[in-house]
C-alpha cells in the first residue's frame, strides 16, 4: 500500500492553481456525449474518477481525444450506442449516479459496476426515481448496491421530492427528464450544488428554478433530446483548494492565494464556517467572470487564531465534501466544534465520520462520534508520529496531509494512491506552499 510521510511546516506560503472541477468536469463530458457536434472542454480534471466518465461515453459512442488538458467530445446526438462490456466507473459515486440518468432514456440494457468502496454505496436512491419514470433499474449487489443494470427507453416525466438531500439524484432525474415526455420535476428540501442545472440552462434547455423546485420542459423529439454541442471551460475545483485554505486558515503567519477558483456559492459554505471560526479569508470573483455560468476568481487566506462553531442545518450539503477539514480546522482552533446533520458522510466514499474521528484520535486530538457528525474539543497542535490510514478515501488522505503540515511531528498516511481520483499532483503542490 502507498504511504506518504508529511513533514510538519506549521506556516505555508505562496501561491497555487489546483486542477479543474471534478463535479464539472462529470457533466461537461456526459453533456458533450448527448450533443450531435464537437465540444471542447478546457481544465477537464484529467483524474482517475472523471477518465473513467470519459471512457463511459467513449464506450456508448462517443469520440473522445486530448489536446493538453482539454478534452474534445465529438457527441451522440443523444442517441447511444449500446457498450460491448460493462461501463466501469472506478470510484466514482457521480459517474455512476448521474450516467444512469442518461442510461435510462436508451433504448438498451447495460450495466455499470466500479471498485469496492462505489459498489457499497447506495443506488436505491437513483433506482426509485428511474423507475418512477419507467425505466428498469437492477442492484445486482443486494442491500441497495451496485453493479446496476438499467433497461431503459420510453421515459416520462415526474415530479420527484428528494428524500436526500444530494445533488447526484437531483441531476440524475434531471438527466433522465431530458428524455421523459412532459415536464420533469425535482423538488429539493435543502440546497445541493447545482451545476446541472446552470450547464443545461447554458444548453438552451427549458429549465425553471423556483427555489428549491427546478423543472425541466421536453428536451426533444421522441425521447431524444436535442441539445447543442458547445465549449465548456472548467474552472479550478474549490474542493480541491480547499485543503489549503484550511493549511494556511490555521497559522497565524500563513498567506496562500488560489487562482482561477470555482466560486459558485453552493459549493463554498466552508468559507462561511472558517470565517466564523476567524479565519482570514477572501474570495473575490474575477473581473466579467461569469455569474450565470459558474463563478470564478481567487482566494486569499492569511492564517489566525481560529475558534470552535457549531456546523449544521441547511448549509451542510453546501460544503459537505469539506467537512473533514472543518473537523482538521477545528482540532487547531481553541474550543469546541459540534458538527451536525452530517449522516450522509457514512455513505461516501468511506464512512467519513469514522474515518475522520479515526485518523484525527491517532493524532492525539479529541473527538467524539456521533451517529451525524462529530464533536472536536480543539487543542491547536496535533501529535504526529502514529501512521493514520485514509481508508482508500481521497479527502480523508488529503485532510490528513493538512493536519500533518500542523503536526508537531512527521505524519505518516497510510493508503495515498487514492488522491488520484480527484487531485492528481496534490503532493507536488502541498509541497510548493512549505
Ligand atoms: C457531487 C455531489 C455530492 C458530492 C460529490 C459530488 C456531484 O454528492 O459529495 O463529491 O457532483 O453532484 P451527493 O449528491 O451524494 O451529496
Amino acid at each position: 500500500m502507498e504511504q506518504k510521510q508529511v513533514e510538519p511546516c506549521g506556516t505555508v506560503k505562496g501561491t497555487v492553481r489546483v486542477p479543474g472541477d471534478k463535479s464539472i468536469s462529470h457533466r461537461a463530458a456526459m453533456l458533450s456525449a448527448l450533443g450531435a457536434g464537437q465540444s471542447a472542454i478546457t481544465g477537464f480534471l484529467q483524474s482517475e474518477d472523471c477518465l473513467c466518465t470519459l471512457r463511459a461515453v467513449e464506450a456508448l459512442g462517443a469520440e473522445v481525444s486530448r489536446e493538453g488538458d482539454t478534452v474534445i467530445i465529438i457527441g451522440t446526438g443523444g442517441v447511444f450506442r449500446a457498450p460491448d462490456g460493462v461501463l466501469d466507473l472506478g470510484n466514482s459515486g457521480t459517474g455512476m449516479r448521474l450516467l444512469a440518468g442518461l442510461l435510462a432514456g436508451q433504448d438498451f440494457a447495460s450495466e455499470m459496476t466500479g471498485d469496492s468502496s462505489l459498489l457499497s454505496r447506495p443506488m436505491t436512491r437513483i433506482k426509485d426515481p428511474l423507475e418512477m419514470m419507467g425505466a428498469r433499474v437492477d442492484l445486482l449487489g443486494g442491500d441497495g448496491c451496485g453493479p446496476v443494470r438499467v433497461s431503459g427507453g420510453s421515459l416520462h416525466a415526474i415530479e420527484y421530492v428528494l428524500p436526500v438531500a444530494s445533488a447526484q439524484v437531483k441531476s440524475c432525474v434531471l438527466l433522465a427528464g431530458l428524455f421523459a415526455k412532459g415536464e420533469t420535476t425535482a423538488v429539493e428540501k435543502k440546497p445541493t450544488r447545482d451545476h446541472t442545472e446552470r450547464m443545461l440552462r447554458r444548453l438552451g434547455a427549458d429549465i425553471r428554478i423556483d427555489g428549491l423546485r427546478v423543472s425541466l420542459g421536453h428536451a426533444g423529439y421522441d425521447g431524444v433530446p436535442d441539445l447543442p454541442s458547445l465549449n465548456w471551460d472548467v474552472p479550478g475545483d474549490f474542493s480541491s483548494a480547499a485543503f489549503f485554505v484550511t493549511a494556511a486558515a490555521c497559522r497565524p503567519g500563513s498567506d496562500v492565494r488560489i487562482e482561477n477558483i470555482g466560486l459558485n456559492p453552493r459549493r463554498t459554505a466552508f468559507l462561511n464556517v472558517l470565517r466564523r471560526m476567524g479565519a482570514d479569508v477572501e474570495a473575490k470573483p474575477v473581473e466579467g467572470s461569469d455569474d450565470e455560468w459558474e463563478p470564478a476568481g481567487t482566494i486569499h487566506v492569511r492564517g489566525a487564531d481560529l475558534v470552535g462553531v457549531d456546523v449544521g442545518g441547511k448549509d451542510i450539503p453546501n460544503m459537505i465534501d469539506e467537512l473533514p477539514l472543518v473537523a482538521v480546522a477545528a482540532a487547531a482552533a481553541d474550543g469546541v466544534t459540534t458538527m451536525r446533520d452530517a449522516a450522509e458522510l457514512r455513505i461516501k466514499e468511506s464512512d467519513r465520520i469514522a474515518a475522520v474521528a479515526s485518523a484525527l484520535s491517532v493524532l492525539g486530538v479529541d473527538v467524539e462520534e456521533r451517529p451525524d457528525g462529530m464533536v472536536i474539543r480543539g487543542g491547536r497542535r496535533f501529535a504526529g508520529g502514529a501512521p493514520v490510514e485514509s481508508l482508500g478515501d481521497h479527502r480523508i488522505a488529503m485532510a490528513m496531509a493538512v493536519a500533518g503540515l500542523l503536526a508537531d511531528a512527521p505524519v505518516v498516511i497510510r493508503g495515498t494512491a487514492c488522491t488520484e481520483t480527484s487531485y492528481p499532483g496534490f503532493w507536488a503542490d502541498l509541497d510548493k506552499l512549505r
